[in-house]
């Protein structure tokens, strides 16, 4: 187990502090590499390496493993030596600035450093032999585009660096359009536009849409349109929820698992009267800053809801497995797995089951999840007793939008108002 390093420690370096923050996810002892590292002592540059390193190891290990497996002896290997060579790994085939040789150089001196002296021999020849299969030019994007086609692994799960769980799940949706590598994209920022806001202009916008806008550089939008208060950063697959609820102003909606707000964001802007709770005390003052002073917040367990059936629509953003967004939640990928799953299972369908008791008699639920997953969301949805699907949207990821689905319910029996 990785000693946790106190609050005040300092590292030498990124790749230091990327090696401690990857033992401690792989200890179970945190949970995001941003908020771990966060606290730490490391300069600026430092700091976005160690990032870069620790997210990076996470997204692709399971494609970086593989191919260093071809120069193993086979069989389970020493976790430090994992560790060690896909840092490595990562510098090789995702990082071009850094020259191989200080990569392998490096890797090697952290397994001394950690007391692994044992495994410095073995790690060197592996790395010197990996790093051979690194193109001498990027052919494109991500590791995959540094990286020899004739080494690549044939099965998709080790290819795109994703669990067999997810890959079998969601098998079934997969098209020309709707591909595994499209969910390690990364979409570029996107910023939705205030209602009565000026849509920004800048020269880093690569495309507007609506209300939205995405931008080359995240650093514009922050500190032009977002900081002026006219829009809020806001990936779009998540910002349609309100818009495809057909919510109408002055309706009442009851958002159960709000924080930090961004769909309930999007009902304000309808001119909805929103109702914010959430399970968490600590997530209220981000709920209360995100959607101002007039909107009503409630510490509430959305699965023992003590509320009245008085709502127009009723909001179940559901805890998920972020299957729809693992380019921005690398952490959640390796989790995918079934006692994890079951229990997420559980949760969402105590949620929803919840939620429609709370809906006026011709009113919506709407449920949402930013997982891709059916059986967190078409086996929720479409097996809730009395409801029927009225709509639902499943977004699939590009360099535009996250994943995520969202469907509108109403009652079997009575058709919805506006229906
Ligand atoms: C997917 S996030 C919601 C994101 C939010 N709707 C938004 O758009 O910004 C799920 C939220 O559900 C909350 N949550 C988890 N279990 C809950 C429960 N039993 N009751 C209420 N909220 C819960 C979590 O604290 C988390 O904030």
């Amino acid at each position: 187990m990785p000693a946790l390093a106190p609050q005040q420690q300092s590292f030498p370096d990124g790749r230091a502090a990327a090696w401690w923050v990857l033992e401690a996810i792989n200890a179970g002892e945190v949970d995001r590499v941003g908020d771990a590292l966060s606290s730490r002592t490391l300069d600026e540059r430092e700091g976005a390496l160690a990032r870069e390193l620790a997210l990076g190891v996470i997204r692709h290990q399971r494609l970086y493993d593989h191919l260093a497996a071809t120069f193993l002896r086979p069989g389970d290997q020493p976790q430090p030596l994992l560790l060690a060579l896909r840092l490595a790994a990562h510098q090789f085939f995702a990082l071009d600035r850094i020259p191989v040789h200080a990569a392998v150089d490096a890797s090697v001196e952290l397994l001394r450093t950690h007391g692994h002296q044992r495994l410095t021999g073995v790690a060197n020849a592996v790395l010197r032999k990996l790093s051979r299969l690194r193109l001498a030019e990027r052919t494109g994007e991500g590791p995959l585009g540094r990286i020899d086609p004739q080494h690549w692994p044939a099965q998709p799960a080790i290819l795109h660096s994703l669990p067999d769980a997810l890959v079998n799940d969601l098998r079934p949706l997969l098209s020309s359009e709707r591909t595994l590598a499209q969910l390690n994209l990364v979409p570029h920022l996107c910023t939705r536009s205030r209602p009565g806001a000026p849509r920004p202009n800048g020269a880093g916008i690569l495309r507007q849409e609506g209300p939205w806008s995405w931008w080359s550089d995240p650093r514009e939008a922050l500190s032009g349109q977002v900081a002026r208060g006219e829009g809020v950063v806001q990936d779009r697959s998540q910002g349609r929820v309100a818009d495809i609820s057909g919510a109408r102003p002055g309706e009442l909606i009851l958002d159960l698992c709000a924080a930090p707000g961004g769909k309930a964001v999007g009902f304000l802007e309808r001119g909805c009267q929103v109702i914010a709770c959430d399970i968490e005390p600590r997530k209220i003052a981000r709920l209360r800053e995100n959607l101002g002073p007039s909107v009503a917040l409630a510490i509430q367990d959305a699965r023992r809801p003590a509320l009245q059936p008085v709502f127009d629509v009723v909001v179940v953003d559901a805890p998920c497995s972020n299957a729809g967004v693992l380019s921005r939640r690398p952490e959640a990928r390796w989790r995918y797995r079934q006692p994890y799953l079951a229990q997420l299972e559980r949760l969402q369908v105590e949620l929803i089951r919840a939620a429609s008791t709370l809906v006026v008699p011709d009113g919506k639920l709407i449920y949402a999840t930013c997982s891709l997953s059916p059986r967190e969301n078409q086996a929720i949805t479409h097996r809730l007793d009395g409801w029927r699907i009225l709509s639902e949207e499943l977004s699939w990821p590009d360099q535009w939008q996250g994943g995520a689905y969202a469907a509108v319910l109403v009652r079997s029996a009575s058709p919805a108002r506006g229906e």
